[in-house]
């Protein structure tokens, strides 16, 4: 088998949807309360879209801010991989908007939906292709306008969720000098398809009048239940992602950004402690497979990844799917 080439994280961006809604402005729409939000779900403020938006303006902003981090030109690109359940269209995919709003003129481009797995599943394919000697330049994304998709009368789905897009681009360790992947992983079990779900709108059950009075296109999920396997989820993967190295070389876990209660009980049961996990979920909410590229993208602005040591990204979805990266900073 021919070698395979290392790859590395040569810069990242981001974008954050421009209409703050604060836990105040549900309380206007639902019966709920800040208090309850944020003891819940540790969300003070969320970002929506704005109505002329969709998901490939904000991946537009996010890579492009990810090439300038990179020293690197759109045209240099040879693959756009965008993880998101919410494109602005279901034909033609979200990534090939990108493409041409970026200039990637010799770039090919999909999108992946594997919910809030999205990102790093975007990532593992980038890595994969880079590693296989098929492509050398790759821009993966993770971003949503899931608050097209909020039913606003129920209060257990819609304070939960946010608009945003996060952006890195992957090229050679080679070239990088840093970010290197050491070990990713994907994971499924399509049993558990209708614990966070969005019926209406596919092929199954087509949009129609009657589809629409009924809400099939909103996203609903059974949370209680979700819960229970995300905390476990989460745990395993980072323990399964640093088996075989000192995990006191972890300067940071940048899980997906569900619920601050998730990620704490997760970290708790590794037997490590918050200080070691970036947490941005107070201002953005649950932006699915945004979380993580967003939350990379502030780490790394705030100095938390640091040259030499390990970082572990966890997430998981519908699906349901999950995955778990390790890199050397
Ligand atoms: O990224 C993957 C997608 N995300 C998820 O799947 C979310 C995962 N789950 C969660 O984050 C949590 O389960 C939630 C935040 C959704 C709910 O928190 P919980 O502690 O599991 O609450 P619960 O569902 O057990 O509900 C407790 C109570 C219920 O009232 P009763 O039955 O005890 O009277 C709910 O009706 O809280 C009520 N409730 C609310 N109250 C005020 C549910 N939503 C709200 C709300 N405001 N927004």
């Amino acid at each position: 088998m021919a070698s395979r080439v290392a790859v590395g994280i040569a810069g990242t961006g981001i974008c954050a949807a421009p209409r703050v809604m604060t836990n105040h402005d549900f309380e206007k729409l639902v019966d709920t309360s800040d208090e309850w939000i944020v003891q819940r779900t540790g969300i003070r403020e969320r970002r929506f879209v704005a109505p002329e938006q969709a998901t490939s303006d904000l991946c537009i902003a996010a890579g492009r801010q990810a090439l300038e981090n990179s020293g690197l030109r759109a045209e240099e690109l040879d693959l756009v991989v965008v993880g998101t359940l919410t494109p602005d269209y279901l034909l033609p995919a979200c990534a090939t908007l990108v493409q041409s709003g970026l200039g990637a003129t010799r770039a090919g481009a999909f999108d992946v939906n594997a919910a809030c797995t999205g990102f790093l599943t975007a990532l593992h394919t980038g890595e994969a292709f880079i590693a296989a000697g098929r492509a050398r330049n790759v821009l993966v994304l993770g971003a949503e306008s899931l608050s097209r998709f909020l039913d606003m009368s129920d209060r257990a789905s819609c304070i939960l969720f946010g608009d945003g897009a996060g952006a890195a681009v992957l090229r050679p360790h080679s070239e990088t000098g840093r970010g290197e992947i050491l070990r990713s992983t994907l994971g499924a079990d399509g049993s558990g398809y209708d614990l966070i779900h969005m019926r209406g709108g596919g092929a199954k059950i087509p949009p129609t009048a009657e589809s629409l009075a009924k809400g099939e296109h909103f996203i609903r999920l059974r949370g209680r239940e979700v819960f229970r396997f995300a905390v476990t989820k989460m745990a395993d993967l980072i323990l399964e992602m640093v088996e075989g190295f000192d995990p006191a070389d972890v300067c940071v876990v940048v899980p997906h950004q569900v619920n601050a209660r998730i990620i704490e009980a997760a970290i708790e049961r590794v037997g490590w402690s918050m200080d070691r996990v970036f947490v941005n979920i107070d201002k953005y909410g649950n932006t699915s497979a945004a979380t993580v590229p967003m939350a990379l993208h502030e780490a790394i602005e705030q100095g938390r990844l640091q040259p030499g040591k390990l970082v572990v990204f966890v997430a998981f979805g519908a699906g349901l799917t999950w995955g778990g990266t390790l890199i050397r900073w």
